[in-house]
């Protein structure tokens, strides 16, 4: 990748985006110098000076991305959803992280309340959802474990990502309604695309074929 002129930064979570993204880059000629998952750096350089990896918690990448605290960044289609925002490119599909956003819940259930108690970290998701459908709900965020929440008795039924079914399985609960499909995408920094648009461009370009590849 020598047509590289500008230095740029790609935003990347670890575990399973940081997992699925690096076989891409390493497609086109990119491998980090450290690894995120032993190393404490939040910056890490690779074997091209001028291309850094910023190492974020998943669902801020799209909010490094739009405010330029780095050019491009990989993000789930389940938190650019939630992250809402149009200023954002989002110019490729990498086909990588694959899962749904569904409802689930217990099967055969009928919610006591009078109003659906929804447990999810998709807020703005759940809220879009349920309105399109003219149902009022009330949501309730949690961060993680949402499984738990119908179990317990803390919610009617969750919105959360699904990709096997093992983890609703393993809790007795069932996917009841499909949301979106999900996969990781290609996120851009507007600014950059414009101020560093021949080196985002060959980016994206390589990029696009490497996923052909996979
Ligand atoms: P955060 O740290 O911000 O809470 P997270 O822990 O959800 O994020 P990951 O679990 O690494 O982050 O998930 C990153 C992305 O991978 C999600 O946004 C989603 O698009 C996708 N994803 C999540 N779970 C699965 C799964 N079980 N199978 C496939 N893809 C998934
Ligand atoms: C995600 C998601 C579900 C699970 C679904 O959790 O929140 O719990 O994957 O995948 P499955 O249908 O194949 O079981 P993840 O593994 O990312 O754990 P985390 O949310 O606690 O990080």
């Amino acid at each position: 990748m020598n047509i590289m002129k500008d230095q740029i930064t790609l935003a990347l979570s670890k575990g399973r985006i940081y997992k699925d993204t690096l076989p891409l880059l390493r497609q086109i000629g990119i491998q980090p110098l450290e690894d995120p998952e032993t190393s404490r750096k939040l910056i890490l350089d690779t074997n091209h000076d001028n291309i850094k990896l910023v190492i974020v918690r998943a669902s801020d990448v799209p909010t490094y991305v739009e405010y330029g605290g780095a050019d491009l960044g990989v993000a789930g289609k389940d938190v650019l959803m939630e992250h809402g925002s149009n200023e954002l490119y989002e110019p490729l599909d990498l086909q990588i992280a694959k899962c749904k956003l569904m409802v689930a819940g217990k099967p055969n259930v009928k919610p006591k309340r009078r109003r659906l108690r929804i447990a999810t970290k998709f807020v703005n998701c759940a809220k879009e959802y349920y309105g399109a459908q003219g149902e009022q709900v009330e949501i309730i965020k949690l961060y993680g474990s949402m499984e738990l929440a119908p179990i317990v008795g803390l919610a009617d039924k969750i919105v959360d990502v699904v990709d096997t079914g093992n983890t609703l399985r393993a809790n007795g609960l069932e996917p009841l309604e499909h949301i979106a499909d999900i996969s990781s995408r290609l996120v851009v920094n507007k600014a950059s695309m414009k101020t560093k648009s021949e080196t985002i461009k060959a980016f994206i370009q390589r990029m696009s074929a490497a996923v052909e590849k996979m």
